[in-house]
């Protein structure tokens, strides 16, 4: 069942959505050669509790840390680590979920020292989370590894302007995957957009790729987020040991971006913006 949201609602997804984007902004400039993903996370996970907010991923379905963090070939779902040292000339996705709700810091602190650690926190409270990425380039980077991030950026900017009532989740996908491949590059297949609200992940599935006029039918207060995985090679995955790291087949270099918006009267609103 595809959720449709209040105006009030969509009040609250703002904020969570503007909290979320604004980490973006903030981790932009520790984004440089030399630091390692786990000091991304931990300043990451400082600003989101220093904004009264609960970092989504942290815990969520047994992901350990507050952020994800995919460098160079891997695609999505890295885990912060003190051995991954930003090089230069490397592209780095950081992926930032945060849910807002009727809770103070202290509820956050309690609930992590008193829970088990199978328990969600945002089970408990009824607020809403906002999804939003960004591909970070470290350094100097190669043009072609700057060509892949430009239309990775394109295609999700192609797919988000086509979302108004009446249009079709294919035609998002549609226009994703036209602009990838006449780029050259792939479409990720294994992973999706998603509905997003209460839940972290919710229904719809909004794939990366597809026919126009196909698919379900877009209406008004449905909130998803469109974030395009673009591999220069082959869009293949797998997912390492960890249970969680998903790289590309071929070793190619993958980029990502993420916004979560909201299908309004007469167009899309993107709730993700700083
Ligand atoms: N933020 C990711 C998304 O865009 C999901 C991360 S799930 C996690 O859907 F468990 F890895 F955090
Ligand atoms: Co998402
Ligand atoms: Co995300």
């Amino acid at each position: 069942m595809v959720s449709i949201k209040t105006d009030d609602d969509i009040i609250k997804m703002r904020e969570s959505g503007k909290i979320a984007a604004e980490t973006l902004v903030m981790i932009e400039k520790h984004i440089e050669p030399g630091i390692t993903t786990i000091e991304l996370n931990r300043l990451c996970h400082e600003f989101i509790l220093s904004k009264g907010c609960y970092p989504s991923p942290y815990n969520y379905k047994g992901f350990p840390k507050s952020i994800c963090s995919s460098v160079n070939e891997v695609i999505c779902h890295g885990i912060p680590s003190s051995k991954h040292k930003l090089r230069n000339g490397d592209i780095v996705n950081i992926d930032i979920t945060v849910y807002k709700g009727d809770f103070t810091i202290d509820d956050i602190n309690r609930h992590l020292k008193e829970k088990k650690s199978t328990d969600y926190f945002p089970y408990f409270y009824k607020g809403f989370h906002g999804d939003t990425n960004r591909t970070y380039l470290v350094g100097k980077v190669e043009p072609e590894v700057k060509r892949l991030v430009d239309v990775t950026y394109e295609a999700m900017m192609k797919g988000i302007q086509v979302v108004k009532p009446g249009a079709k989740l294919g035609d998002i996908g549609h226009a994703i995957q036209t602009h990838a491949e006449s780029n050259n590059f792939s479409v990720v297949r294994d992973f999706t957009g998603h509905g997003i609200g209460r839940g972290f992940h919710e229904e719809p599935t909004v794939l990366h790729y597809g026919k126009e006029g196909t698919g379900m039918t877009l209406k008004k207060g449905m909130t998803f987020t469109i974030e395009p995985m673009i591999n220069i090679g082959t869009h293949r995955m797998k997912i390492l040991k960890d249970g969680w790291t998903a790289v590309t087949t071929d070793g190619s270099l993958s980029a990502q971006f993420e916004h979560t918006l909201v299908v309004t009267d007469d167009g899309f609103e993107i709730l993700t913006l700083a």
